[in-house]
């Protein structure tokens, strides 16, 4: 088992022009919390010296065979044995075709061939070399023996063409590799599972300038989307327009801004099977203007103040549930007083599996905090009622409601 904390990343760099990109890479991992070494082929060292990798990991770089300075001069065996995954890239079309090969006439060739650790590959090159079927058919005979290839870029090239072939930018590399990391350390429990989630605040227009909306962040809507997709689910995060965060990597992102556009980008994705998992993290508005003014509202339009009328919003949830009633189906509900009582009439109202309660009125937990603390009670055809999460991370909550409804779609008991 890798420790997720410090896991140890083995960067094998060729000879490609993005082999520059690798540095960056190098760096952001290292930030990530990952032990990293570097191993290059003579190639890579005519694009980028050792030396910069040396002093941006503060580790010696390994270009060599036969390295006499490694206890009893196997230094491919060692650094085989020590890496928790080895990343190429870029990797070059020269080496892919050694590796399908099975060759090993350098270091990396060799190390790959002699380490138990699942390696990672990503093809960098001129879009007529990356279409060649000569590289194709290597790349799929390398991920019949397991390699995991991550996909290039499309767009401009180093050589001025255009098309397929580009190294992902060093951020999004960064991204997959820790991804990769994680679902290789997380039991798969939502694996063949599609879930739905929708995260932040709704906005309801009153005039073209302004609007009705509320404090929610989508932290923890986008937790949940990140510990789902991390136990295997597909996932689609349908999530208010003003949300400033990062999508998880994998995640598909619908940004919608009503709660009439959240419903129907809501009903556009789900399907009414048991493998839908329905997650109604969104503080969606209640109410939405009975008729949006055409024109900003002027300082002039009321004397001493201003009505506006408004109507009821859709119940998102309450739809869904009774649209998909095959669906298991997860509420949300930010209370500031008599959370348990409104709780269980929910879950029996809204006919739903599970529902999450948090006390908004402790600023610590909540809207906007990175932390949350919760009580998540359960429809009455599951053996337990409730269950207590204390104070914690919004990334932690998040994988013990995943452990939670886990449990309940694979129909085993809480514990
Ligand atoms: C300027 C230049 C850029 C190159 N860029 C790439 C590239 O992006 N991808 C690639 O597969 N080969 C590229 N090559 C060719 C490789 O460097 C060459 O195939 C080399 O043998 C690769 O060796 P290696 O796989 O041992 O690192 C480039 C060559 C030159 C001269």
């Amino acid at each position: 088992m890798t420790d997720l904390t410090n896991p140890k990343i083995l960067l094998a760099i060729t000879g490609g022009i993005a082999a520059y990109k690798s540095a960056v890479l190098a760096r952001l991992l290292i930030k990530a919390g990952c032990s990293v070494r570097v191993m290059m082929t003579q190639a890579a060292c005519e694009f980028v010296t050792p030396l910069t990798f040396q002093a941006l990991t503060g580790q010696a770089v390994h270009t060599e065979l036969l390295d006499e300075t490694a206890e009893l001069g196997m230094g491919h065996i060692e650094l085989a044995k020590w890496a928790d995954v080895v990343v190429i890239a870029p990797a070059s079309a020269n080496t892919i075709g050694k590796l399908a090969a099975g060759l090993a006439d350098n270091l990396l060739t060799t190390v790959c061939l002699a380490t138990n650790a699942p390696i990672l590959l990503a093809p960098a090159m001129n879009q007529q070399m990356w279409s060649n079927a000569i590289v194709q058919d290597n790349l799929a005979k390398l991920q019949k023996f397991g390699y995991h290839i991550i996909s290039p870029d499309s767009g401009e090239q180093a050589c001025g063409d255009v098309g397929a072939g580009r190294l992902p930018e060093p951020e999004q590399l960064c991204e997959q590799i820790l991804h990769f990391l994680t679902t290789q350390n997380t039991a798969q429990t939502l694996a063949g599972k599609t879930v739905i989630i929708t995260a932040g605040a709704t906005l309801e227009p009153i005039d073209p300038v302004r609007f009705l909306s509320n404090h929610s962040s989508g932290k923890m809507g986008f937790a949940l989307a990140k510990a789902c997709h991390d136990a295997g689910a597909t996932v689609s995060l349908i999530a208010g327009r003003r949300v400033a965060l990062q999508t998880p990597f994998g995640v598909e992102r619908i940004d919608v801004g009503t709660a009439d556009e959240m419903l129907a980008a809501c009903q556009a994705k789900m399907r009414d099977d048991e493998q839908m998992i329905f997650i109604a993290t969104a503080a969606v508005a209640d109410f939405k203007m009975a008729n949006i003014a055409s024109q900003k509202i002027k300082k002039t339009a009321g004397s001493d103040g201003l009505t506006l009328e408004l109507i009821k919003n859709p119940d998102i949830l309450a739809t869904i549930s009774e649209q998909f009633p095959n669906a298991f189906m997860i509420g949300f509900a930010a209370e500031t007083q008599d959370g348990e009582t409104y709780a269980q009439n929910k879950l029996d109202a809204k006919n739903l599996d599970m529902i999450a309660v948090n006390d908004v009125s402790d600023s610590s937990i909540g809207f906007g905090s990175d932390d949350n603390a919760m009580t998540v009670f359960f429809a009455k055809k599951y053996a337990r009622s409730k269950v207590q999460l204390p104070k914690a991370p919004k990334a932690t909550i998040a994988k013990q409601l995943v452990s939670c409804i886990a449990m309940l779609t694979t129909k085993l008991n809480l514990i």
